[in-house]
């Protein structure tokens, strides 16, 4: 049972029919042109109709394309450079916006105790430090306070509100509302990153935090299980991309961008995840997260799952995972998150290499039962064979 689905990205299983069938006689009208098609405009038109925030869309294939995307779009509109991101957060393999991705304890603070800006590998440029501002995703006064001092610097704050590997917590409502007052009061553009959890609602994620986007970036589930990414926004916003009167402020094409295959995926995908099916399937998860809740707590095991709608990670210990640093795990218990991964591998589950995973449509109580018991059992056994849990 595929827990992982591509990362997420499949959001009704494998081989799911009605993808197929769009795709083939996709397919055989064309794999990919250099021009746009109708396709893309159907699957914007269906984006739009979720969300009209995400009036106007430009696609491409990967999100992190979509973010570099909407980062330059930002940096476009507001002639500002810098840019502030959450401390933990993934939004793709973007030299800026991988910074302090993955900070160790010993380099997470500043000297005045804010998160540091700290290097995702050795690819990343030592200058980008400098424009990258780092919020803590669960200290709203100290964010507030950040961003009141770098604000009028900045082009782009990026947030996605439920953030998967932050701990795969949403973020709460008071950092929602600090930004999106930092950024009116200073101009800045807001980035909701929704490459994962655009799944959590019918409209998305932004609006279940009350939040308003300048430029929303979704990926995965989008795609049907092909290759995108899209920035999508009103249209005072994406006019930046404009080409139609000359060179645009930001330019923003690519070879296999909207091409009609991912772009007939994903319109069916998305068709196929209709109001009814995301409360079906968000109400499996409540049942999840609450059966495995109590099963830990029947058994006295430290361990917790945290998430919303289908979506889904196992974190050991008592502590409130609130985000990044209380989610972070040292060397020994990432080692038995490793651990926990490969043993339920084994009992026939496959969830992402650190214990997060996602529900898939084709899914009835029964899996969802099958899945808490072997995470309840699987995580039983190994913290049984482990004499004291680390950290
Ligand atoms: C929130 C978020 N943004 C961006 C990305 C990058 O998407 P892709 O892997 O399609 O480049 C990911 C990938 O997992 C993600 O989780």
């Amino acid at each position: 049972m595929d827990c992982a689905n591509n990362f997420f990205s499949l959001v009704h299983g494998h081989v799911f029919p009605p993808v197929i069938d769009a795709v083939r006689d996709a397919m055989t009208k064309g794999t990919a042109f250099g021009m746009p098609t109708e396709s893309e405009i159907l699957l914007a038109e269906a984006l739009a109709a979720r969300n009209p925030r995400m009036e106007q869309t430009r696609f491409c294939n990967s999100g992190t394309e979509a973010v570099l995307a909407a980062v330059k779009a930002a940096r476009g509109i507001t002639a500002r450079e810098r840019i502030a991101k959450f401390e933990g957060c993934y939004h793709g393999a973007y030299d800026w916006i991988e910074v302090s991705l993955d900070p160790t304890p010993a380099a997470w603070s500043d000297k005045s105790g804010n998160p540091a800006s700290v290097r995702n590998s050795a690819g990343t440029p030592e200058s980008v430090l400098r424009e990258t501002v780092v919020l803590p995703y669960d200290d709203p006064q100290r964010c507030a306070d950040i961003l009141q001092r770098e604000g009028p610097s900045l082009a782009a704050v990026v947030l996605d509100p439920h953030a998967a590997r932050a701990g795969m917590v949403p973020v709460s409502k008071e950092t929602a509302a600090v930004v999106q007052d930092a950024c009116r009061r200073d101009g800045i553009l807001l980035i909701c990153d929704e490459v994962i959890s655009f799944r959590l609602s019918y409209e998305g994620a932004s609006p279940l935090f009350d939040l308003e986007p300048d430029l929303v970036t979704t990926a995965k589930i989008i795609g049907g299980g092909l290759p995108i990414g899209a920035v999508s926004g009103p249209s005072d916003r994406m006019s930046v991309f404009n080409h139609a009167n000359g060179k645009p402020k930001v330019s923003m094409g690519g070879t296999f961008s909207a091409n009609p295959l991912s772009m007939a995926a994903g319109l069916e995908s998305l068709s196929h995840y209709s109001r009814p099916a995301i409360e079906r399937l968000n109400g499996f998860g409540c049942k999840l997260r609450n059966r495995v809740r109590e099963g830990f707590s029947a058994a006295g095991i430290e361990a917790s799952l945290t998430g919303m709608g289908s979506l889904f990670r196992l974190h050991l210990g008592s502590t409130n995972i609130t985000g990044y640093r209380t989610a972070y795990a040292a060397p020994e218990k990432a080692e038995l998150i490793r651990r926990i991964h490969l043993a339920i591998l084994d009992e026939g589950i496959l969830l992402t290499p650190n214990c997060s995973g996602a529900l898939s449509t084709p899914m009835t109580e029964a899996e969802v039962s099958l899945l808490a018991d072997k995470l309840i059992a699987v995580v039983a056994k190994e913290l049984a064979d482990t004499s004291a849990l680390p950290g």
